[in-house]
């Protein structure tokens, strides 16, 4: 079926060393881009500048159902380095193929901090905006300044800045596809399958204050009688904190947290606490409320539950598990994940009355 012309593309590749679910799925056809040449030389032949393209970076945010029969892109530009400065912050860019914790260690290490409450994230800097990771009060876009990325339809390169990013909560312009049925506007909006984001430029402020506030910094800055934390106490602290009660996914196979938390008006969440007051909740300065969707899912009996080898981690209802990939079995499939998770959503929903979003890509 494939061109075996093109030295570039591997065939029918094992994904999981790839997926951090450790879902055993292949891609028909990977290709690794180290540079915006690579792109382009995909798409100077038939038939891969034809084919559909699925970009992957750590795949910490994936559920594989099935082969993959795109194109896979597997992102592997690296680099890091001090690029620039402005009044208040100093540029460093890294290459979308580093690995993100390693890359918030490195910034430590050279004295530039403002990442260190993302410690310990899975993924790499390329997916970082794509889903605006975030955790323990500070978000990407807080730290975000620009990126380079390359088009898959005509191997145009160009830059975005953090506007144009159209970044949400767990959201950006990179999740979201274009729509020939809607508006001009509406269509720039999306660049869902259309762009490969090369590197990514973060403004890291001159004069840093430690992002506090958050519940478990608290605890420890209580435990550790401490105030005023440096950078790499901070960075040492999530990482105790995520290792606590999150699941290795060298060991266990999981992306991170499966829902995003829902927003609710207040009339609604006033109705949820009437009927469950301990509901776990955080009034956003718009007004709406924010719920724990891992408080939601646990009260509704999910914790330590599976389906097949799919199951809901122990110590957080938000991490779904493969409970396989460490028994040296082929492990839970992607339909046993998204059986686990339509079960849970309509639990969630008769209950509550609110529908969970995924936050992974499910391909
Ligand atoms: N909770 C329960 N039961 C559970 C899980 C949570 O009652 O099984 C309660 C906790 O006790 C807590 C509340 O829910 O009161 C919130 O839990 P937590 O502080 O662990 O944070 P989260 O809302 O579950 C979010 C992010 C995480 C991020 C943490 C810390 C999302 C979808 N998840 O989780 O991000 O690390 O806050 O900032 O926003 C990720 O996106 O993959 C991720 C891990």
């Amino acid at each position: 079926m494939f061109d075996n012309s093109t030295m570039l593309v591997e065939k029918n590749v094992p994904l999981q060393p790839f997926n951090s679910f450790h879902i055993v799925a292949k891609a028909q056809a990977l290709a690794r881009i180290v540079d915006a040449s690579d792109v382009r030389a995909l798409l100077a032949e038939a038939p891969w500048a034809q084919m559909p393209k699925f970009v992957l970076g750590g795949g910490s945010n994936v559920v594989l159902t099935g082969d993959v029969k795109a194109l896979v892109l597997k992102v592997e530009v690296m680099g890091r380095r001090l690029a620039g400065e402005t009044a208040k912050a100093l540029i460093v860019e890294a290459g979308a193929g580093e690995n993100w914790h390693e890359f918030v260690a490195w910034t430590l290490a050279q004295g530039l901090p403002g990442l260190e409450n993302m410690a310990l994230i899975p993924g790499t800097v390329g997916a970082s905006p794509v889903q605006n990771i975030g955790a323990y009060g500070v978000e990407l876009q807080d730290r975000f300044d620009s990126l380079d990325a390359i088009d898959l339809h005509t191997g145009e390169l160009f830059t975005l800045n953090a506007a144009q990013c159209a970044f949400g909560y767990r959201d950006s312009i990179f999740k979201h596809s274009s729509s020939a049925n809607t508006d001009a506007d509406q269509k720039a909006l999306g660049l869902k399958d259309r762009a490969l984001i090369l590197r990514v430029r973060f403004a890291l402020p001159k004069h840093w204050k430690p992002v506090l506030g958050y519940a478990d910094i608290e605890k420890k800055m209580a435990e550790h009688d401490c105030t005023q934390p440096s950078a790499q106490q901070i960075f040492d602290w999530v990482c105790d904190i995520r290792r606590a009660k999150l699941p290795n996914p060298d060991l266990i196979g999981n992306a991170g947290s499966f829902f995003k938390n829902p927003s609710v008006t207040r009339e609604q969440c006033a109705d949820i606490i009437a009927r469950d007051p301990k509901v776990v909740h955080y009034v956003l300065a718009d007004g709406s409320v924010k719920l724990a969707a891992g408080w939601l899912i646990d009260s509704c009996g999910w914790r330590g539950k599976s389906v097949g080898q799919a199951g809901v981690y122990e110590k957080q209802a938000l991490v779904l598990v493969n409970r396989g990939s460490v028994s040296g079995s082929d492990g839970a499939t992607g339909g046993e994940v998204m059986t686990l998770a339509r079960a849970i959503q309509t639990s969630v929903y008769e209950r509550f009355g609110i529908m969970l979003e995924a936050e992974p890509v499910v391909i």
